[in-house]
């Protein structure tokens, strides 16, 4: 139906016929002429329709936003003053000759270049939203993105195998999508979260070496880098250790930045010890393209009056931190009470702060509510630690050691956006050295840092049975610029170790048996050391097109609230199809009034 894809044409064509398909992104009636910009996947390019042909000037007198048009006309040069640069094919337009409407569209909800568009009515007509340039290119971008991990693996004699949707509950901590049974009565399948224990089985079965970009899904709240059902590249691979997947995967992703964005990554990338991260960064996912660093002062607050620190300060589990910011001091009253509210979200109780205006002028130079309650020295200590100079501000989180963590982690992020100090760099790195186990004070039990069927370092083995909170995990994740990109580990592949950590996640064995009992089975009998990791793709694709969210990214993402406006899913189902699935309509009914 056509010669050339909008934006193909150029200044070379002029004079040639050629003919488009697409969409009319804008029609301007100019004193008698015309004016169409036809817009396609590629671009767009302008059509001018003069009166002299009459019977098609009076067919584009009917054209409105979003008909879908077949063009036909020559190519020629734009008059003087007329030249767009901002558009590919801005030297030339196109006299058009024909014209058939393929096509008609009613006025569309929204103007597909408005920036301002509510995204619920993006979702809701997201046929029309994907039509915009900046989602076609974030499509195109997702596509070479994944041929080129595709080519990579291939490269390096990657199996690509599917595993199934149908399946048991797989163990990656969040809520399972449940597909009842109609077969079983009161069976249900459960959605993967995850190909985690399959993948495992498929290194048990020889395969040496899995890939596969795959569906997963999560009943978890969702963020603005989370969404319920999601991509990943899932990776395993028989007979390595922990060094040479981290090198195959950071060669990975270091050449699909190359490939797709010309980007020179980091090599190699740095590491860091789950430890570090959590002491300087306060996250386990550290943003590196931020300098601001958290400092332990919990020893200066001996004895100090003030509770809110000497508390902390005094409890194994507590910890006081510094942050000091540069420049800081310029922030004022009701910019601090802002940052204030925000570190309230991670259950900070307040944000108490120091404001160094001339450090020679001793206590004189410095601006606090809290500089009364603290002696000489541990201001001086404070000062000396931080590094402070005129002009900083210092903010202190004094609280249990996760608290200050979450809330200072996440203010040195903000504030350094807020005050233009994040670099433009990409910032990866590898977070290793996790431990494998956190004490969960809720349920009074040991939980999985990764999932349970991660290997604990070799030499600790023994820390299981004595200190498992010491035991160090041969997990590793990778992140860039301050999101968890990817994350794997190891795997556990003897069945009595593997029995072992699942006893101390409080799994007894009836319950290992009928949760993972055809893992267990699988261990006994021939399984190779393993291990990989997986990829989340929306996230990878998200962070290189710099777009906000992750549903930015997608075709047809759901909304915060795990709903989809274009489809109205989930939606109520017939009595029949609940009664076929052995689902009591009337004690569904019940439930809900
Ligand atoms: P994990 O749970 O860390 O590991 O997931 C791997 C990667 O998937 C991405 N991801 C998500 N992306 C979007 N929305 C979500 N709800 C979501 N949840 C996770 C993240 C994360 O790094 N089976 C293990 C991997 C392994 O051990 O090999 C697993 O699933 O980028
Ligand atoms: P208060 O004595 O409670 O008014 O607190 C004095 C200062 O300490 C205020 O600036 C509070 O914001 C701050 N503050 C209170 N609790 C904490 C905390 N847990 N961590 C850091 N600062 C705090």
């Amino acid at each position: 139906m056509r010669t050339h894809y909008c934006a193909e044409v150029n200044a070379q064509h002029i004079d040639q016929t050629v003919e488009f398909c697409g969409w009319v992104n804008r029609r301007r009636d100019h004193g008698g002429v015309i004016f169409i910009d036809l817009r396609d996947r590629t671009g767009m390019v302008q059509v001018v329709y003069d009166p002299d042909v009459e019977a098609v000037f009076a067919t584009a007198e009917q054209v409105r936003n979003e008909f879908v048009l077949r063009v036909k006309g020559r190519v020629r040069k734009r008059p003087e003053g007329t030249l767009n640069p901002d558009l590919a094919t801005g030297e030339i337009e196109v006299l058009g000759k024909e014209l058939e409407i393929l096509n008609r569209a009613e006025t569309p909800p929204f103007q597909i270049d408005d920036v301002d568009t509510a995204e619920e009515l993006r979702l809701r007509y997201r046929y029309i939203d994907l039509r915009r340039p900046e989602m076609q290119q974030r499509m195109r971008l997702r596509t070479q993105v994944s041929r080129a991990l595709r080519r990579y693996l291939d490269d390096h004699g990657f199996l690509d195998i599917e595993t199934p949707m149908l399946t048991r509950a797989t163990p990656e901590g969040a809520r399972d999508y449940l597909v009842p049974s109609r077969v079983h009565a009161g069976k249900f399948f459960a959605l993967p979260q995850s190909p985690q224990l399959f993948k495992q089985l498929l290194m048990m079965s020889g395969m040496d070496r899995y890939y596969q970009i795959v569906r997963c899904f999560r009943d978890e709240d969702l963020r603005a880098d989370r969404q319920p059902e999601f991509t990943q590249l899932d990776i395993e691979m028989s007979f390595i250790d922990e060094e040479q997947i981290m090198q195959l995967m950071e060669a990975m992703i270091r050449q699909v930045f190359k490939e797709t964005l010309n980007v020179d990554l980091a090599d190699p990338f740095p590491r860091m010890t789950y430890a570090e991260a959590m002491r300087r960064y306060g996250s386990d996912r550290p943003d590196l393209r931020c300098q601001l660093e958290l400092v332990d002062v919990a020893d200066l607050m001996d004895g100090v009056e003030f509770k809110v620190f000497a508390g902390p300060a005094q409890d194994p589990q507590g910890r006081v931190a510094a942050l000091r910011v540069p420049q800081g001091a310029r922030l004022s009253r009701k910019e601090i009470d802002e940052y204030t509210n925000f570190v309230s979200i991670y259950g900070a109780k307040g944000l108490a702060y120091i404001k160094v205006n001339d450090c020679s002028a001793g206590r004189d130079g410095l601006q606090s509510p809290i500089l009364k309650f603290l002696p000489d020295q541990a201001v001086d200590g404070i000062m000396q630690r931080c590094d402070a100079q005129d002009g900083d501000l210092v903010f202190f989180g004094a609280d249990k050691v996760g608290v200050v963590n979450e809330a200072l982690g996440a203010l040195r992020v903000k504030v350094a956006e807020d005050l233009g100090m994040m670099s433009e760099a990409w910032e990866p790195l590898w977070v290793v050295d996790f431990p494998m186990f956190e004490w969960d004070e809720d349920s009074g039990r040991w939980h999985a840092l990764h999932h349970p069927f991660t290997a604990p370092k070799v030499e600790q083995l023994a820390l299981l049975q004595t200190d498992p909170g010491q035991c160090l995990s041969r997990a590793y994740d990778m992140v860039l610029n301050g999101t968890e990109v990817g994350g794997g580990s190891i795997r556990i592949h003897q069945q009595a170790v593997q029995a072992e950590v699942l006893g101390l996640l409080g799994i007894d064995q009836q319950e290992a048996e009928e949760k993972f009992g055809f893992l267990l089975n699988a261990l006994k009998y021939g399984a190779p050391p393993h291990g990989g990791l997986a990829f989340g793709l929306d996230r990878l694709v998200m962070l290189m097109a710099k777009a906000s969210s992750i549903r930015d990214v997608m075709a047809f993402p759901k909304t915060q609230s795990a709903s989809c406006l274009l489809t109205q899913a989930p939606s109520e189902v017939g009595s029949n199809q609940l009664k076929e699935l052995h689902i009591k309509v009337r004690a569904l009914q019940k439930d809900q009034s």
